[in-house]
Formats: structure tokens, C-alpha cells, sequence
């Protein structure tokens, strides 16, 4: 099987290599990221292979499919960039449910202990002889109240976590999961009394019409005064020119955040060299209380193994036309456990 790799970086490749070697797949490896003025380059191959901010609209859909490409395979979990109704019977994509919710999970607590303990402050000034404390003190996370928006996978390793920690949890979530709420030190709560009580809240639900600009102006009222925001999920969760006033007037203690609503041509790049045209981005980076990651909260050894020998498993099956667990079906909403129920995509176009 042919596929076109896009958006390629560094790290991608040994990993793809390996596991597509190893079942006759051969990619072409694209720097570029997929969008209507690329889409020509998947001419030959059978599967695009794309990430995060690759753009699979209905005109890029349209075009792989006149060009005989059968499927999309996301080498992520999230797939807010598919225009999932209007691929329907027309390509099948799957993508990589979860590859290592640690390797998300840990780098938001990186991040909050980062920002609590000013520990990229302390990394320069000592570089610079600098050994004053002055300006440095943080707070303890022992007894304060997170507040975890999504228990799914990365939300419930964040939130043990946090109680190894000793904090206590509020948690929110559409679809709750059973046993998690212990009605002591996890509890679930409405939204509302979750961005009234917590100290830190931590996002990982998936980006969607529900969730978009989840934090916004509004939410951000409802907050604690120096309430810390972290976001490891999606960018667009977060109204980014009201999180910058929340900081602005202080309401907003301090922000950890990997992930930004208008980082796709931003994020992944070197722009040392250039003007920076995103004026909340740079003035959100100017701030000292704002910590900002170039979405790289997954990017860990083991998760490039599994996300590499999930995508390949993925594409086999695509080869074979057979069922695949990964698939994301627009119909039946089966993304996250597959279900072959009349009228699912699965269903109709593997028989
Ligand atoms: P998951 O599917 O296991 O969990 C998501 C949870 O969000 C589910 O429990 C679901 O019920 C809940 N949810 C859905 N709609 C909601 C709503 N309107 N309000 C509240 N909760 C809602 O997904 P997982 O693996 O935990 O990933 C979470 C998110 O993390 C992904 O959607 C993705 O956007 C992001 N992510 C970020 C990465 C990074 O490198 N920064 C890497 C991997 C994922």
C-alpha cells in the first residue's frame, strides 16, 4: 500500500519505517501539511496519512477521493480537522483512539508545577548567576481544588495524578464514567460549580460544537480569582482574547497552555526568524504567569511507538478491507468502541 505522509517531521519517520516495513506499506513522506493546494500529492497513493492540523475539508475530501485515495488515516486522537459528515460513504478514516494518555496527562502536571513553582523563571536566572528568590514563591498543591473538564482516558490519569498530589477533584464530564466519583476526593460536579470552586482546571474533553470557546468570557467570571487554566486538549476550547483580559485584569492566575485556537500555522515551526502576526499569541507569551508549549504534550518515546504500530494496523486492515476498531464513523457515532450498526459506515462500505 502506497501512502502519502503529511506534515512529516523529524521524529515520524523511524518510527513509521519500522512497523511499515515490516507490512509492505510505503509512505511518501511530505513536509507540507494537507490542504486544497496539496491535496494533488496524493496522487498514487491508496491512504493519506495526516496530523493535527492538516485540513481535511469537503474539497480536500472530494479530490482524494477522485484521485482513488480510499482512506484518511489520523496519526492522533482528535479529529475536530475532518469534516466527518461530509466524508460519510466517501472515504473511510481512522485514526489512533490513544497512544499514551501519560505521556498528555504528565505534561499538564509539568506545566502546573512549571508555572506554581516558577521553575522557568528559575532556569534562567540561575544560568545568569542570578540566585535570588525574590518573586519566586508559589504555592503548595497539597489540599487545593482541581477542577478536570473530560474523564475520559488522559482526564483520569491527570486527575490520579493529582490526588497522588493530595489534591481534591472536581470533575465534569457529558458522558460521566461510573465509579470515578468516590464522593470524597473526586466528585462530579455541574460545569458551574466547577469553575466556581477549583483553583486549577485542567481541559481534556475533545474539541467539538458543544465544547468550542468553552472558557470564554463568561466562564472566566465564574472562576476564582487567580484561578490557574491548563489546556492540553484543543486550542479552540479556550477563547484566547478572553483568556488574555482574564490575565490582564488578574483574574486569571496563571495559564499552561500546549495547545492554541490559532496555532496551525504557528505551531510545529521554527518562526525565530520572523515578525510574529498573532498579536494574543505574542502577547499572551509576554506574560511572566503564561506558559505556552508548541503542542507537544504527547510527544514521548512510547507514544511515537504506539501511535507508528497503531496507524500501520490501521492501514492493514484499510489494505484488506476489512473491519477496523479505529475507524471514526460520522453516521453512528461509533468512534470511540465500533459498533457495525445499520447505517454505519463500516458496515456499508465493508459489507
Ligand atoms: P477520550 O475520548 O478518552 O475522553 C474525552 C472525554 O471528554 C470523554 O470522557 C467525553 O465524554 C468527554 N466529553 C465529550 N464531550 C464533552 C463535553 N461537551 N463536555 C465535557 N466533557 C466532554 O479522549 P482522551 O484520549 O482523554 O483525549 C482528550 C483530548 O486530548 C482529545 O480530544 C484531544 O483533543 C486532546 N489531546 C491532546 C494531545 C496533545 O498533544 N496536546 C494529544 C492527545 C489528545
Amino acid at each position: 500500500m502506497k501512502v502519502a505522509f503529511f506534515d512529516t517531521k523529524p521524529y515520524d519517520v523511524p518510527g513509521f519505517e519500522k512497523y511499515g516495513e515490516k507490512y509492505g506499506i510505503e509512505y511518501k513522506f511530505f513536509e507540507t501539511k494537507l490542504n486544497e493546494d496539496t491535496v494533488e500529492l496524493a496522487a498514487g497513493a491508496q491512504a493519506v496519512c495526516v496530523f493535527v492540523n492538516d485540513t481535511v475539508n469537503a474539497a480536500v475530501i472530494d479530490r482524494l477521493a477522485g484521485l482513488g485515495v480510499k482512506a484518511v488515516a489520523l496519526r492522533c486522537a482528535g479529529y475536530n480537522n475532518v469534516d466527518m459528515q461530509y466524508a460519510f460513504r466517501k472515504i473511510r478514516v481512522v485514526r489512533v483512539p490513544a497512544y499514551s494518555p501519560y505521556a498528555v496527562a504528565e505534561h499538564a502536571m509539568a506545566m502546573l508545577l512549571t508555572s506554581v513553582r516558577r521553575i522557568h523563571k528559575a532556569f534562567i536566572r540561575t544560568r545568569d548567576y542570578n540566585f535570588s528568590l525574590a518573586g519566586m514563591t508559589g504555592f503548595d498543591l497539597h489540599g487545593k481544588t482541581v477542577g478536570v473538564v473530560g474523564t475520559g482516558k488522559i482526564g483520569r490519569v491527570f486527575i490520579d495524578i493529582c490526588r497522588g498530589f493530595g489534591m481534591k477533584v472536581l470533575a465534569y464530564d457529558k458522558y460521566p464514567t461510573e465509579g470515578l466519583d468516590n464522593g470524597d476526593t473526586v466528585r462530579y460536579v455541574s460545569f458551574d460549580e466547577l469553575l466556581e470552586k477549583s483553583d486549577i482546571i485542567s481541559l481534556h474533553c475533545p474539541l467539538t460544537d458543544d465544547t468550542y470557546h468553552l472558557i470564554d468570557e463568561k466562564a472566566l467570571e465564574k472562576c476564582r480569582k487567580g484561578v490557574v487554566l491548563i489546556n492540553t486538549s484543543r486550542g479552540a476550547l479556550v477563547d484566547g482574547s478572553a483568556l488574555l483580559e482574564g490575565i490582564k485584569s488578574r483574574k486569571v492566575g496563571a495559564a499552561c497552555l500546549d495547545v492554541y485556537e490559532e496555532e496551525s500555522d504557528i505551531f510545529f515551526e521554527d518562526n525565530s526568524g520572523h515578525i510574529l502576526d498573532d498579536d494574543t499569541l505574542a502577547r499572551l507569551i509576554s506574560m511572566p504567569n503564561v506558559i505556552v508549549t508548541s503542542h507537544q504534550a504527547f510527544l514521548t518515546e512510547e507514544a511515537l511507538q504506539n501511535i507508528a504500530e497503531t496507524t500501520v494496523n490501521n492501514l492493514c486492515d484499510i489494505a484488506r478491507n476489512d473491519r477496523c476498531v479505529n475507524e471514526i464513523c460520522y453516521r453512528c457515532s461509533c468512534a470511540e468502541n465500533g459498533c457495525g450498526k445499520d447505517g454505519c459506515c463500516r458496515k456499508s462500505q465493508n459489507g
